[in-house]
């Protein structure tokens, strides 16, 4: 008999009644140095439990490499410390996860294969989970409630019903799960809605359901489903992500805790989406497409209780309450906001620009049309494409198929134009000078479509291109994952403007290292690292202008800063400061 079971309206844990008082805290956005800290303050909120997802992108980078459990991806060591902190978890392996995760979680070596059925019993995929599931399981089973440890439930896909209608794929997921040696409780999630739940939901699996809002109205929507049993919103979203280009988003605390209020009046178990958000770091983020492709930022903030640097914000207090009106909080203080770094400003002195390095340093693939980037074996970052034109003039080149995700174009080292995704566009107005000229193509892989049936969405340059309607043929492909800093060449530049792609370099001293924001007033977009750890992207589009530097990422004495920029600079000066800046706030 698992540790967690349902009785007719809820559960009970060991044989006494518990109600699940739970928060989303994914431990792959959070510095790892961190964890302690934000499980701390889960359970000082009033949680019992915490729930993350697994992203199968990261653990298992390719098919062949051995799992990787290793500082942000040690999951055993996540679950152990919640297991300290008293808290329950609440597991959600996928293997899909949306989570304005890249590609929803499956790994590009996997949705490379484009004649793959994704999130289906295509024997293909199901093979590709199996083996997954070989390896993830073992090192995590010590931390299940079987076993003594704090995972009480397991989560069998993710909102399925959204998606497909493949029953005999999800009982392939859940016998999966049994077969590996996970006793405890399945259940599923999925929207509100009543056909949602109808084809992602199995029998003797609990269904759960994901709404943020309309709370009495969705719990019928889950009580007609399921004439008994606990009822649990797996996802109360308390606020929510941004796109690039758009609004930065945020909910009433207050309005939150109300709501809160009437699924905890109604007896209902519920996991907040998200109590702490945590960051994007690196190329992570994810990407919409319902009308069009719109990338993910890189704060995962999620207006959260606990804010993106883990700090106790009005949701926060306000939830707190709440939750201490149905079930004891603990005795203690709310903890303070964190120490901040003081105002440090960055000179970026050395300059390595991108398209020169990347030719001489990095090995051509060649093809006769442009390889899109999962056929270079690529899963994120960028790709520059390089080929010489037969002819000269005014004329409009033509990417058949479009770009993934955005493509600025040089012509003899000189940028031309951009193009993107976002926009569809396919079609450049340019000059050639003459024959023999080089025509240089740098894609940006700006995030896989974590939801729908765009999900694997091609990369890269995605057809042919033409130059007035003749092809430009015999290119030059080379992978820039963007995976590691060793090698470039930084030479020292002065501090002033510059344009085009370059690596910039600068040092900067810290006292006593301390969450911090970077600030990059004049620069235009690119990557940022500190000390080698990968911040994520950054953009002037907003509506997000800093990026969040977890303390453990500094010490003491002398730190490096280094942006990959893709434009331009008015000149080449950072900050770091004590105040997070994600836009102005919309409702
Ligand atoms: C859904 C998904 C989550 C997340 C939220 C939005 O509920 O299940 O992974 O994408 O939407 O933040």
């Amino acid at each position: 008999m698992p540790a967690l079971t349902t009785t007719s309206d809820g559960f009970h844990l060991h044989g006494e009644p518990f109600r699940i008082i739970s928060g989303a805290l994914h431990y792959f956005r959070v510095h790892p140095g961190q964890w302690a800290d934000r499980l701390r303050k889960a359970r000082l909120m009033g949680l019992n439990t915490v729930e993350t997802y697994v992203p199968w992108n990261l653990h298992q980078p390719s098919p062949g490499a051995p799992l990787d459990l290793d500082g942000i991806l040690d999951l055993p060591r996540f679950l152990r410390t919640a297991g300290e902190e008293g808290l329950k978890v609440l597991l959600r392996p996928g293997p899909y996860i949306c989570a304005e995760w890249d590609g929803g979680g499956l790994p590009g070596w996997l949705t490379a294969d484009r004649d793959i059925a994704l999130r289906s019993g295509d024997p293909r995929f199901t093979a590709a989970v199996d083996r997954y599931l070989d390896l993830l399981l073992p090192p995590l089973l010590p931390y299940f409630a079987a076993a003594g440890g704090p995972v009480v439930a397991v989560q069998v896909e993710n909102e399925y019903g959204a998606y497909g209608a493949d029953t005999a794929y999800l009982e392939h997921l859940a016998q999966a799960l049994r077969a590996r040696g996970v006793e405890e409780l399945l259940f599923t999630c999925d929207q509100a809605d009543p056909a949602h739940l109808a084809a992602g939901s199995l029998p003797g699996v609990l269904a759960t359901g994901t709404f943020g809002s309309r709370v009495e109205e969705s719990l019928r929507t889950l009580r007609a489903h399921r004439g008994e049993g606990p009822l649990m919103c797996t996802e109360f979203w308390v606020g929510w992500f941004d796109h690039w280009g758009g609004p930065h988003h945020t909910r009433d605390a207050a309005d939150a805790a109300a709501d809160l209020d009437r699924l905890l009046s109604a007896g209902a178990s519920v996991n907040l989406y998200m109590f702490h958000g945590g960051t994007n770091f690196g190329l992570t983020n994810g990407a919409n497409h319902q009308h069009a492709y719109a990338p993910t930022v890189t704060s995962y903030d999620y207006d959260a209780p606990l804010t993106e640097c883990g700090d106790p914000g009005p949701k926060y207090h306000a939830l707190r309450e709440v939750i201490a009106r149905h079930s004891p909080v603990p005795d203690e203080p709310v903890p303070a906001p964190g120490p901040k770094l003081p105002r440090t400003e960055v000179a970026l002195g050395r300059r390595a620009p991108l398209l020169p390095y990347a030719v001489a340093s990095v090995p051509a693939v060649r093809g006769a049309d442009p390889l899109p980037m999962h056929a270079l074996g690529q899963a994120s970052g960028l790709v520059l494409y390089r080929t010489s034109v037969p002819a000269g003039g005014d004329g409009l080149l033509r990417f058949t198929g479009g770009v993934g995700d955005r493509a600025q174009v040089f012509v003899d080292g000189a940028p031309v134009g951009v193009l993107e995704r976002e926009r569809g566009e396919e079609t450049l107005p340019v000059r050639l000078p003459g024959p023999g000229a080089a025509l240089e193509v740098l894609v940006e892989n700006l995030g896989g479509v974590n939801y729908g049936p765009r999900i694997g969405d091609p990369k890269g340059l995605l057809g042919p291109v033409a130059f007035d309607g003749t092809a430009l043929r015999d290119w030059e492909c080379r992978p820039l994952p963007l995976d590691g800093l060793d090698g470039v060449p930084f030479a020292a530049s002065g501090t002033g403007p510059a344009a085009g792609p370059a690596f910039h370099h600068g040092t900067f001293e810290v006292g006593t290292p301390a969450d911090a924001f970077l600030a990059l007033p004049g620069w235009t977009k690119g990557l940022a690292w500190v000390n080698g750890f990968a911040l994520g992207r950054y953009w002037n589009r907003g509506p997000q202008r800093t990026l969040y530097v977890p303390a453990p990422v500094l010490r003491p004495g002398a730190n490096d800063l280094v942006l990959l920029e893709l434009h331009g600079t008015t000149a080449a000066r950072a900050a770091f400061t004590g105040e997070p800046d994600l836009g102005p706030p919309r409702a």
